[in-house]
């Protein structure tokens, strides 16, 4: 099955992406993991992202579907993927029908004031991308899957995280009625508790039995 997860920034797509992708066996493609990894190792890709990833800018269009496009070749995406974090404008949106047949869009619903706060307590792992909120660490400061010293986004910084949510809200949240629309839009309710959250997602898909 081939899934987007869509959703304001800190929604918790990367979050229940990794538990569903692990439940359906299939892999979870995170343009901003993608692009994160570039930019660490500063290849041309990641050294045009990150003055728009440090903004909270998207990158380009043209920059990101070619990502999306190479990758979904691989072989590990025959038996299905969910995209998370792509599309995430319209353009994007209509590229992708070019290239890929999607069955489901699972958008993950959550108010501002709950996501800045989600946002500015996240820590993540540098070495294993496992991500973490404070709420949930009591004080611990390392990753409890690989030991590594958890670290803030730069770009879960508080001004960063305001441009991103006006950005969402501008060019991504057209993707509502984009996939409305085509009959394939599934809203969750992302305010739950992330086990509730994972369930939801795999009844829409249908993939709770
Ligand atoms: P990206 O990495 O995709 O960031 P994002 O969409 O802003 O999403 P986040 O990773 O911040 O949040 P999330 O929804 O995955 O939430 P998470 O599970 O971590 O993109 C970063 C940048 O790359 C963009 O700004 C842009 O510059 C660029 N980019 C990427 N894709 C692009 C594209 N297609 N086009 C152009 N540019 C692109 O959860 C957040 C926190 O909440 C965590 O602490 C978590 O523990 C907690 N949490 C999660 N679920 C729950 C719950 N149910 N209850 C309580 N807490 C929860």
């Amino acid at each position: 099955m081939n899934v987007i997860f869509l959703g304001p920034p800190g929604a918790g797509k990367g979050t229940q992406a990794v538990r569903v992708c692990e439940r359906l066996g299939i892999p979870q493609i995170s343009t901003g993991d993608i692009l994160r990894a570039a930019m660490k190792a500063e290849t041309p890709v990641g050294l045009e992202a990150k003055s728009y990833v440090e903004k909270g800018l998207l990158v380009p269009d043209s920059v990101v579907i070619n990502i999306v496009r190479d990758r979904l070749q691989q072989d590990d995406c025959k038996n299905g993927y969910i995209l998370d974090g792509f599309p995430r404008t319209v353009a994007q949106a209509e590229a992708l029908s070019a290239f890929a047949d999607i069955q489901a869009v699972v958008d993950i619903e959550v108010a501002d004031d709950v996501l800045v706060n989600r946002l500015s307590g996240r820590r993540v792992c540098p070495a294993c991308g496992a991500t973490y909120h404070t709420a949930n660490l009591a004080g611990r400061e390392d990753c409890e899957k690989c030991g590594a010293k958890l670290i803030r986004r730069k770009d879960d910084e508080p001004e960063t995280v305001l441009s991103r949510l006006t950005v969402y809200h501008d060019q991504t949240a057209p993707l509502i009625a984009y996939y409305t629309e085509k009959g394939i839009l599934h809203a969750i309710d992302g305010t739950q508790p992330m086990e509730e959250c994972t369930k939801a997602v795999l009844a829409v898909l249908d993939a709770d039995k």
